[in-house]
């Protein structure tokens, strides 16, 4: 299969899905024989980027080394998937710039309901200031100014958020329409 790559960047407070779309985008596109990768903020952080912190340099080390990768891999015809909290709009940018093919997705669920999940009861080690600086607590997430996709995950199913970003990458000619879904 002759396709072009694309970096999919999903950005997003921890717990609003960025993970659990990114994995039902995957499925569907390996079902139609993609070469499909994703790049998971919490596994890249205990192999690649394992040892790095949440200070903002940190974080910024951190989402470099994932837009380096995701470039080389989406150069070479391979679907790219990045989940990462990445909170910092300018970092984002200069990931978008050395990416020429590269499509922004904000995973916008509102921070009560991540916190009311707490999935990895994170928010409530943030809250009794056992963990500091958390995003969305007491770190700040900048909102995306222009992404090309946004996830309301908190009223959509995941079906409905990993659609909507297939849908935008074969408007945008990355992904050939498909008739049926396998999700
Ligand atoms: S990023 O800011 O550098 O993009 P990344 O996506 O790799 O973050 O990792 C976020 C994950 O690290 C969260 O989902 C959470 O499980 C964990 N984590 C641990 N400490 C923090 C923190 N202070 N802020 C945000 N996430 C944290």
């Amino acid at each position: 299969m002759n396709n072009k790559g694309v970096t999919v960047w999903l950005t997003g407070l921890s717990g609003a899905g960025k993970t659990t779309i990114a994995r039902r985008i995957e499925a569907e596109l390996k079902a139609r024989n993609y070469q499909v990768e994703v790049l998971d903020g919490d596994l890249i952080r205990t192999w690649l980027s394992q040892g790095l912190g949440f200070s903002k340099k940190d974080r910024d080390i951190n989402v470099r080394r994932v837009g380096f990768v995701a470039n080389l891999l989406s150069r070479n015809g391979v679907v790219v998937i990045a989940a990462m909290i990445s909170p910092y709009q300018e970092i984002r940018d200069e990931i978008r710039a050395i990416n020429k093919d590269f499509v922004e997705v904000h995973v916008n669920a509102p921070l009560e309901l991540c916190e009311a999940r707490d999935v990895k009861g994170l928010y409530a080690k943030a809250r009794s200031g056992e963990i500091k600086g958390f995003t969305g607590i007491d770190d700040p997430y900048e909102v995306p100014l222009h992404p090309e996709v946004v996830c309301e995950s908190g009223e959509e199913t995941v079906e409905e958020s990993a659609k909507k970003v297939i849908g935008t990458l074969e408007e945008l000619g990355y992904v050939r329409v498909a008739v049926e879904y396998q999700i």
